[in-house]
């Protein structure tokens, strides 16, 4: 990115880039704004450890092999998209992955080599070629987010507000000027969400409790709309141990790619292992429901478990021996696919706002997100954001008062609860509907959203819609500013933006 002047315009102590949520895409939109020369302040509720992005166990898909290319890459995102996949999002990934890789490399991240001393690339479900980029195994997110955490603590423009919430965003309605938090409120010129997802919600999950869905909550109630909400993601293979802490617990799919097979009660097979995730996933369901149990067998026996320690301290810490048979799995929700409706540059419907990553919504995943894709997500779109972000208008020198009693509705165990229960794996009408009088915004959203979605497709199951409709190929579920929820073709939102 290309250095620009600090704005000399702003009003005193507002920032150029002001970015809720420091999990991978937060921290890289810091560093490149910072670094073009923009003032940033990040504002971060959680510490390091609790956010999505340093759990995250998958890698980075990105076409850098020989034998790959974009075009495989961005037709597996389609197969895997089922349909819906925003085409210019899937381009722009597919075309920009590999200089994300090679920008964190020179940023110091340091990912896994083979012999060869080049890339070591993985295989995930419904790709076509190896081209997952690991740092330590599955501890990608760890090494990650340590070592752009550590860049952002050093810049001298950007300040970090460990600590602080976010309480609502500081919005007329019209544009959003900054962030109202518990400390106070932050001006900025731009605001970007990088807030994480909401599979939390669900109360089975492989996510932090964190995780709800915070950076759509913030959005709507200032006036942006958001998009594709009743898709969330199901990894097929969380740990089945009820009642433990470690139940939910993530198996990387990334063992699969390295021989790890599905049986059922049986012991035998009854799925390929490396379909994309929604196919995987719906299969553990059904045989679930055959065979009368809780779980299916992960047969870890044929994987060099030395190359993922953190899955061997798990499974350890668990009680469990892998080397004696199959360890117990099923599905969790992992990752929600809609969010916060952006255009390539992240740019929201409502001016000034931004969101990247997890939170936001470009329709890059369609119906069912393609393994690994979402940490490059955060990297090629976290750029074009920061860009697009440090374009912004200068703050607003005379802003409406921010909200003077703002407040973030918490989920209780009750909605999580309830949305696993009625918004869980497959839905159903009458289900959805009971899950539209919860109290937590989004939850009511999730279930209005999915309500609207007549038809099965990727993640989205119903039981009384079994199958696609090709009428809805391209369209997405747009959640309006009023709250009411509209099916659309997915038109960029750029022209409109006004950020
Ligand atoms: C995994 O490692 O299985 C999860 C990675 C991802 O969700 O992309």
């Amino acid at each position: 990115m290309t250095s620009r002047s600090p704005s000399t315009d702003r009003r005193d102590g507002a920032a150029d880039v002001a970015i809720v949520g420091a999990g991978a895409a937060g921290l890289h939109v810091a560093l490149e704004a910072a670094e073009a020369g923009g003032r940033v302040v990040v504002i971060s509720r959680k510490p390091l450890n609790e956010t999505a992005s340093f759990h995250a166990q998958g890698g980075l898909a990105a076409a850098v092999a020989a034998d790959d290319s974009p075009s495989r890459h961005a037709e597996d995102t389609f197969n895997a998209g089922r349909g819906i996949c925003c085409p210019a999002a899937v381009e722009v990934l597919v075309a920009e992955a590999p200089a994300a890789v090679e920008a964190l490399m020179r940023r110091g991240v340091r990912f896994d080599l083979g012999a060869d001393g080049e890339l070591a690339l993985g295989l995930e479900g419904g790709h076509s070629a190896r081209r997952i980029v690991h740092a330590g195994g599955a501890e990608t997110g760890r090494a990650l987010t340590s070592r752009l955490a550590a860049l952002v603590a050093e810049h001298e423009l950007i300040e970090v507000r460990e600590g602080a919430s976010a309480l609502a965003l500081w919005s007329d309605g019209e544009r959003c000027h900054g962030v109202v938090t518990d400390e106070g409120p932050v001006a900025a010129a731009a605001t970007v969400l990088a807030t994480g997802g909401g599979a939390a919600l669900w109360e089975r999950t492989t996510n932090p409790r964190g995780a709800i869905g915070a950076g759509a909550v913030l959005a709507a109630a200032a006036g942006a709309e958001l998009a594709d909400l009743e898709l969330c993601q199901f990894h097929p293979t969380a740990l089945a141990l009820p009642g433990t802490g470690f139940d939910g617990k993530l198996i990387t799919e990334a063992v699969r790619g390295e021989g790890a097979l599905l049986v059922g009660a049986d012991g035998r097979r009854f799925t390929d292992e490396l379909a994309p995730r929604d196919q995987v996933t719906a299969a553990i369901l059904d045989r679930i429901a055959a065979d009368g149990a809780g779980a299916v067998g992960l047969d870890l026996r044929p994987v060099p478990l030395e190359r993922f320690p953190a899955i061997a301290a798990l499974l350890s810490a668990a009680g469990i021996e892998p080397a004696a048979g199959p360890v117990p799995i099923a599905p969790a929700a992992h990752y929600l696919i809609g969010g916060v409706r952006t255009d390539l540059d992240g740019r929201s419907t409502l001016a000034g706002l931004l969101a990247v990553g997890e939170a936001s919504c470009t329709g890059l995943h369609g119906a069912n997100r393609l393994a690994s894709n979402s940490l490059s997500e955060c990297f090629v779109f976290g750029t074009r954001a920061a860009a697009a972000a440090l374009g912004a208008a200068a703050a607003d020198p005379a802003p409406p008062d921010p909200d003077p009693d703002p407040r973030f509705p918490a989920p209780t165990e009750e909605t999580r609860h309830s949305v696993w229960t009625l918004a869980g794996p497959v839905r159903d009408p009458e289900r959805l509907e009971r899950l539209r009088a919860d109290p937590y915004p989004l939850a009511r959203l999730i279930a209005a959203s999915a309500l609207a979605r007549e038809e099965s497709r990727g993640v989205h199951r119903r039981s009384d819609r079994p199958l696609i409709d090709p009428a809805l190929d391209l369209r997405h579920t747009v959640v309006g500013v009023g709250g009411e929820v509209r099916i659309d073709r997915w038109p960029p939102v750029g022209a409109a933006a006004r950020v």
